[in-house]
This record gives C-alpha cells, sequence and structure tokens, in this order.
C-alpha cells in the first residue's frame, strides 16, 4: 500500500481525528446541561400536586387499620392521625394531618370555617424539605401539642393556622376543610396555600 493512500474500507487519519473531536465535545456538553440540572434549584412544591376534593372521605393512612375510615369518635382532644382522602392514597401530596383539639383553643390565623368540633387539618408535607411531619402531644395541656417535622426540627402551631414557631420552615403548612359527617370525616376544600417544600 501506498503511504497516505487510504485502506479498502478503512477510514483515513483525518477522518479519525475528526471523530474524536466531535465525540469529545458532545461528552462536553452532556456534561455541562447536567451541571446545569444539578445548580438550578428544582420549583417549589414541584410535583406535589394534590387530587383532594371536596367530599372526600377520610381514611386512616397508617397502622393495622390504614384505609379504614377515621371515625371521629375515636379521637380525643390532642390526638392527631395521619390521613388520606378515600381511593386516592396513592398519591403521596395528598398525605393530610387531621387533629382534634377544643373548638375554643383556635386563634388567628386559623380558617375557623375550615374547622368543625375541633377537628383541623393540615399537609402533613413539611414546607421545608419536604418530609412527613408528626405529632407532638403534650397531655398535661393538649391544646399546647404541636406539629413538628422531625427531619429538621420545623415545628408548627396547630392552633393558630399551622404557623412556624421553629426551625427552617419558611412558610406554615396550608390548612385543609374538614367536618364530621355521620361517623366520619370529609374534605369541605383544597388547600388554603401551596403545599410541598417551599425552599
Ligand atoms: S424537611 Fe421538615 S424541617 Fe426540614
Amino acid at each position: 500500500m501506498v503511504e497516505g493512500q487510504r485502506p479498502e474500507g478503512g477510514i483515513t487519519r483525518r477522518k479519525f481525528t475528526f471523530g474524536i473531536m466531535i465525540a469529545s465535545m458532545l461528552g462536553a456538553a452532556a456534561s455541562f446541561l447536567s451541571l446545569l440540572k444539578v445548580v438550578t434549584p428544582a420549583k417549589k412544591g414541584a410535583g406535589y400536586v394534590s387530587t383532594i376534593k371536596p367530599g372526600d372521605q377520610l381514611v386512616l393512612a397508617k397502622g393495622a387499620n390504614a384505609g379504614a375510615p377515621v371515625k371521629p369518635s375515636s379521637m380525643k382532644v390532642g390526638d392527631a392521625v395521619l390521613v388520606y382522602p378515600a381511593g386516592k392514597t396513592s398519591n403521596p401530596a395528598n398525605i393530610v394531618q387531621l387533629i382534634k383539639l377544643d373548638q375554643s383553643a383556635f386563634k388567628p390565623p386559623t380558617r375557623m370555617e375550615l374547622v368543625d368540633q375541633g377537628f383541623v387539618a393540615y399537609s402533613a408535607i413539611c414546607t421545608h424539605l419536604g418530609c412527613t411531619v408528626s405529632w407532638v402531644k403534650n397531655p398535661a395541656d393538649p391544646d399546647e401539642s404541636f406539629t413538628e417535622c422531625f427531619c429538621h426540627n420545623s415545628m408548627f402551631s396547630p392552633v393558630q393556622g399551622a404557623k412556624v414557631i421553629g426551625g427552617p420552615a419558611p412558610i406554615p403548612i396550608a390548612q385543609i376543610g374538614v367536618k364530621v359527617q355521620g361517623d366520619s370525616l370529609v374534605f369541605t376544600s383544597g388547600f388554603t396555600g401551596p403545599i410541598g417544600p417551599q425552599v
């Protein structure tokens, strides 16, 4: 074979070098795009779209009776449970904390038209980074019980519209309307504000 002549069925050195350059450029572009994805913050509350509708029945989210309707008579002042709307338990944005307190214990900015017989409900998703909140019961004074997120210790006051009383959460947890209907509870509204992480 004469030097510089393209071998039959092969490629020239120039074409080979050009191919390497194109591959390198594509690799660099892909790296840049993946870096952009990391440094661009996710949209607030992204992916948290509740499908709760007025009239949906509240069912227990956890425990041996998960899926069973919540019986108002089973809850005492100072109790709280995690609930879902019946038939919509696969959507994590639908999880709600149902709390029973003295009807007279609530203060602004609690939306009293969304409270019934001491039952108040808030999204159970922390507004900091989206962990599920817990309930800290004060047996000595049940109305002083509060909601806490143990991921980074944000605390929320259930008698004051779930206002932030400690920790890094930037905004209150959104309230949602509930009312007693026979021996069960139903939702009466959508959420009063955004749900999910808000940072
Ligand atoms: S996710 Fe709740 S305090 Fe951070």
